[in-house]
């Protein structure tokens, strides 16, 4: 099998009810972080590990992702008759991005999401990006997942220790620690109670898989919350072959959940070099109004 991580699936045909009303009829993926839709940090991430093979699921009113990343004729001609040249090079980039949708007719679950993508990925090795699991753009725990993966020739998945307080939010592994920040997985259990986890090591949005997850995927029951999870299928996939945790230890921002959403806003407002200074002095002036 190849070594090359040429690939990438992300899941966004979810119902997306963590953020109703806004997500009745346009996609969480769309919801935007300043000024570009979660969905895009997430596909820029795998562009800059040059896994340039983007595969999208999407469902029912997702339409606009695939507005998102189509051409813009008339957007461009104005954008290029008014001279601003930087958009329309940002928007221009967008259409050129490799992307094949699929369909998911029923949201059944993670699990079933990903087995939607088996005819696009067939024998390679590929990636899993959870859109509304945003990683610090700084951070390289994609690349450094894709660099263990060459070197296990084995799954991995990205890991990161929560709070008792939040565990019942996540997949949660139970392992061995092999090396500093490499864990060999012995058991997942999906969404657990605090006091039934295995440990305090959660699973975050990326995953590098290898294809025989798609066959265990076809066999697999509805597990918790009656769908097709992911994690009972890498649990099984562990049973067969090692599947390795790469303890993450930097940055994310949980913007599928509302304070995780706000949190990412706020630093990536921060950090944008048209809106710091300003949005620095506002932040500053609330943050005076509120000690008083
Ligand atoms: C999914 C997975 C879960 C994982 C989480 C990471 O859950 O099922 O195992 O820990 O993503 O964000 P969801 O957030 O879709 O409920």
């Amino acid at each position: 099998m190849s070594d090359v991580i040429k690939k990438a699936i992300f899941p966004a045909a979810g119902l997306g009810t963590r953020f109703l009303p806004a997500t009745k009829a346009s996609p969480k993926e769309m919801l935007p972080i300043v000024d570009k839709p979660m969905i895009q940090y997430g596909i820029e991430e795998a562009i800059s590990c040059h896994i340039n093979e983007i595969i999208i699921i999407t469902g029912k009113h997702k339409r606009s992702i695939e507005d998102h990343f189509d051409y813009a004729f008339e957007l461009e001609d104005k954008l290029k008759k008014s001279g601003k040249k930087n958009l329309l090079e940002e928007i221009n980039r967008l259409s050129k991005i490799n992307i094949a949708y699929i369909r998911q007719g029923y949201a059944l679950g993670l699990g079933h999401a990903i087995s939607c993508a088996k005819p696009f990925v067939k024998e390679e090795p590929f990636a899993v990006i959870l859109s509304d699991d945003i990683i610090d753009p700084e951070d390289t725990l994609l690349r450094d997942m894709v660099r263990l993966y060459k070197e296990l020739r084995s799954p991995v998945l990205a890991l990161e220790r929560v709070p008792v307080s939040e565990i019942h939010r996540y997949g949660v592994i139970d392992g061995v620690r092999e090396r500093d920040g490499v864990f060999r997985i012995s058991n997942l259990v999906e969404k657990p109670s605090a006091e039934h986890a295995p440990s305090d090591l959660a699973i975050i949005g990326r995953y590098i898989l290898t294809p025989e997850i798609f066959d265990i995927l076809a066999k697999s029951r509805p597990g918790k919350g009656g769908e097709i999870q992911l994690t009972d299928a890498i649990r099984k996939l562990s049973k067969e072959r090692p599947v390795y945790g790469f303890l993450f230890e930097g940055r994310r921002y949980d913007a599928g959940d509302k304070l995780g959403y706000l949190k990412a806003t706020v630093d990536f407002a921060l950090k944008n070099p048209s809106l710091a200074e300003q949005f620095r002095s506002y932040i500053l002036e609330v943050s005076r109004k509120l000690k008083h």
